[in-house]
């Protein structure tokens, strides 16, 4: 009796873990929602962080985390602990931050002719 009570503690305790553990490591993130816009217009944008950047063979993490020092751009520095937002703030008008991530991602699009370029391709219900 004791000794089932130990294992089912043990069970417990290790479930408890691992939901903390999944819930809190959310590197693998599948679409992009940025909290700063608060009156939101779109669906969330569909990005599948790893398989995307796998498949697109990107391997500089700045190509998109860009870490800037004095408005100059620091070379061999990153920003994924960052949101974008956290840089590049609304002011009253969401259109700059907009501009930004499109020409991030749609940017890249264009140039390498692949991804997607309509909006309800990313922006999917
Ligand atoms: C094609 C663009 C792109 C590339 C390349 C990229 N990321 Fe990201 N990453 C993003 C976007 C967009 C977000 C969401 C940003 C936000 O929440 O403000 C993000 C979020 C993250 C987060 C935070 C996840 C969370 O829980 O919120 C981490 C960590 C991260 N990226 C790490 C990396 C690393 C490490 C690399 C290089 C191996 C990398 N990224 C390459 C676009 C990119
Ligand atoms: C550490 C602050 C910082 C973070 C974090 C940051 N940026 Fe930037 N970014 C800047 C600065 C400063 C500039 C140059 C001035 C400008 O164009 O606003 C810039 C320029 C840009 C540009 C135009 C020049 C270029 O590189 O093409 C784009 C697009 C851009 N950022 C997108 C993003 C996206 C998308 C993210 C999040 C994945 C992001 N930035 C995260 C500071 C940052
Ligand atoms: C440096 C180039 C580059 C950047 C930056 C980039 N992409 Fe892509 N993306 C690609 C390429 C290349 C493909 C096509 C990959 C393939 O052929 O499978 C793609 C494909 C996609 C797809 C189709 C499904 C998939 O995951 O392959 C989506 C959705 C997408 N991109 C969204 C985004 C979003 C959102 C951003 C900005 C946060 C972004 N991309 C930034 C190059 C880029
Ligand atoms: C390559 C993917 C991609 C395409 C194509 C795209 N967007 Fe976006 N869009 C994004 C990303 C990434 C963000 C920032 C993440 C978020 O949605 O919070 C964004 C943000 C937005 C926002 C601000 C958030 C909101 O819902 O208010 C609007 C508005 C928007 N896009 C409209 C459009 C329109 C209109 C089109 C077509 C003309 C379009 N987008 C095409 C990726 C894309």
């Amino acid at each position: 009796m004791r000794k089932k009570t130990w294992v089912l503690c043990s069970v417990i305790v290790l479930s408890i873990i691992f939901l903390f553990v999944t819930a809190y490591s959310q590197d693998n993130i599948k679409y992009v929602q940025d909290p700063a816009f608060t009156k939101r217009m779109r669906p969330a944008a569909v990005f599948n962080h790893d398989e995307h950047n796998e498949n697109a063979s990107i391997d500089d993490c700045s190509t998109c985390h860009h870490f800037y020092k004095d408005k100059v751009k620091v070379e061999n520095e990153t920003s994924e602990d960052m949101k974008c937002s956290e840089c590049h703030k609304i002011d009253k008008d969401p259109v700059p931050l907009i501009n930004k991530y499109h020409l991030r991602c749609k940017g890249c699009h264009e140039q390498e002719k692949a991804g997607p370029l309509m909006c309800s391709e990313c922006h999917v219900k």
